[in-house]
């Protein structure tokens, strides 16, 4: 049996997905028409003999409730939202709950962030790990030397599949080979995570009788049971046939930013297309928008039929978008009006904003830019005739005038 667990952080995490984040916990923001952690969840869906899955994090349990119980009928596997009273780090949050993990007997247990973006190949993962043997097998990738220090970096033996040696975004290069965030785990883990809490324990028991703390100051502020996967567990344990790796060659990308969901809800909807073709927008018949490429439209939306939409469009609930309107590489959330012969590209439109007639919603489209894709927060009027170019719009604004490059508090 398989248990999969996957780690959604807490309102005090995902900050710079602001103001996407103000009134929606990240995990839950929609990228392809579905919240974030279903692409997840519809992966472990595929795992042979999975028994449960655990969302583990410190939102309040009513931001999760209403998710969880229409994922677990929906999908028709038990998912269950375990909070933490605080945060534990990535792998205290799992040892937090380790009792409830282990009532299921699993054999394996996988780990993954909610905020990365792949094709999760996670059967393939579970097929290396049972070929390696070892304590965990992580999901890695090649990127470019310049990205690689933003992640965990990993140096790995090219014949064994062995980690060798592990350094969380190190200033100076290591390897291009980084950490996915995503784990599979024998039940040992536990063993390996209670052992750096007992040691976090006897330290701060000799700081209490010594002058110990001087001498290691870097120790002084982590609490014993806040323990961090990459840090505290695999960097130690690198070089000691405990852990391997499995490299994809497949898309993976990693969602801090609003501008990377964008990025991201396109690769899901391009996934869509090779696995479930029937959730995209086919733009045949009369009565239907012109669509091109990959488009989701939510079945309560209203598209007028002369608008044009996509490549890499995504249309929410409720969301009415007028005559002659044109929408590519674009996020509209909930209950939007886009009014007649209005434009959105590379932007994303918050919940129930308006959008007037002739307006331009607009941006270069640089994933990577802070002002790359337009963000309208939450209920923003844009009003008729007025051109919003690689700007940020915080929530209840209306805007009356023409801006570019602008972040509108
Ligand atoms: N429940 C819970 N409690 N979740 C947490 C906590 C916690 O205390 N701390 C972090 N998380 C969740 C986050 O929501 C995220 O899904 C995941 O754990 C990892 O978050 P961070 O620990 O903040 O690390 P990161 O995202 O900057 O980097 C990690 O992931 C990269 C891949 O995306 C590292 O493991 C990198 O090495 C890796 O490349």
């Amino acid at each position: 049996r398989v248990v999969a667990v996957i780690m959604v952080g807490g309102p005090t995490k995902g900050t710079r997905f602001r103001p996407l984040s103000l009134n929606t916990p990240k995990p839950l923001f929609p990228l392809a028409g579905q919240p974030m952690v279903n692409h997840p969840i519809s992966a472990c869906k595929r795992i042979p003999n999975l028994a449960q899955i655990y969302l583990i994090g410190f939102y309040e349990e009513r931001e999760f409730a209403l998710f969880v119980s229409s994922i677990s009928n929906e999908l028709r596997v038990p998912v269950r939202y375990l909070k933490e009273d605080k945060p534990h780090g990535s792998a205290g949050g799992l040892y937090n709950f380790r009792n409830q993990i282990m009532d299921e007997s699993p054999s394996h247990i996988f780990l993954l962030n909610c905020d990365v973006c792949c094709s999760f190949p996670l059967a393939e993962m579970l097929e290396a790990h049972t070929s390696y043997g070892g304590m965990g097998t992580i999901l890695v990738i090649k990127v470019s030397p310049e990205s690689a220090s933003q992640f965990g970096e990993l140096v790995a033996d090219p014949v064994t599949n062995e980690l060798l040696h592990y350094t969380e975004k190190p200033e100076t290069f290591v390897s291009d080979r980084i950490n996915c965030g995503v784990y599979i785990f024998t039940p040992d883990i536990f063993t390996a995570i209670q052992g750096v809490s007992s040691q976090r324990k006897d330290r701060a028991t000799l700081r209490r009788i010594s002058s110990f703390e001087a001498l290691q100051p870097a120790n002084r502020s982590l609490p014993s049971d806040f323990v961090r996967l990459d840090q505290d567990i695999l960097s130690p344990l690198a070089g000691k046939k405990k852990f391997y790796v499995y490299e994809t060659t497949d898309y993976w990308e990693q969602i801090k930013t609003p501008g990377m969901s964008l990025k991201c809800s396109g690769l899901y909807l391009a996934q869509f297309r090779r696995t479930s073709p029937h959730l995209l927008a086919s733009g045949d018949g009369t009565k239907n928008a012109a669509i091109s490429g990959n488009v989701y439209i939510h079945p309560s939306a209203k598209v007028h039929p002369t608008a044009k939409i996509g490549p890499n469009a995504s249309i929410s609930a409720n969301a009415r978008i007028g005559a002659g309107v044109r929408l590519a590489n674009c996020i509209i959330l909930d209950d939007v009006e886009i009014k007649e012969n209005a434009v959105v590209i590379h932007a994303i439109v918050g919940w129930k904003s308006s959008i007037g007639r002739w307006s331009r919603v607009q941006a270069s489209g640089d994933h990577n830019a802070k002002l790359g894709v337009t963000i309208l927060g939450e209920s923003v009027t844009v009003e008729d005739e007025v051109v919003v170019i690689n700007s940020i719009v915080l929530p209840n604004k209306t805007m009356n005038v023409s801006v570019q490059e602008e972040i509108i508090l």
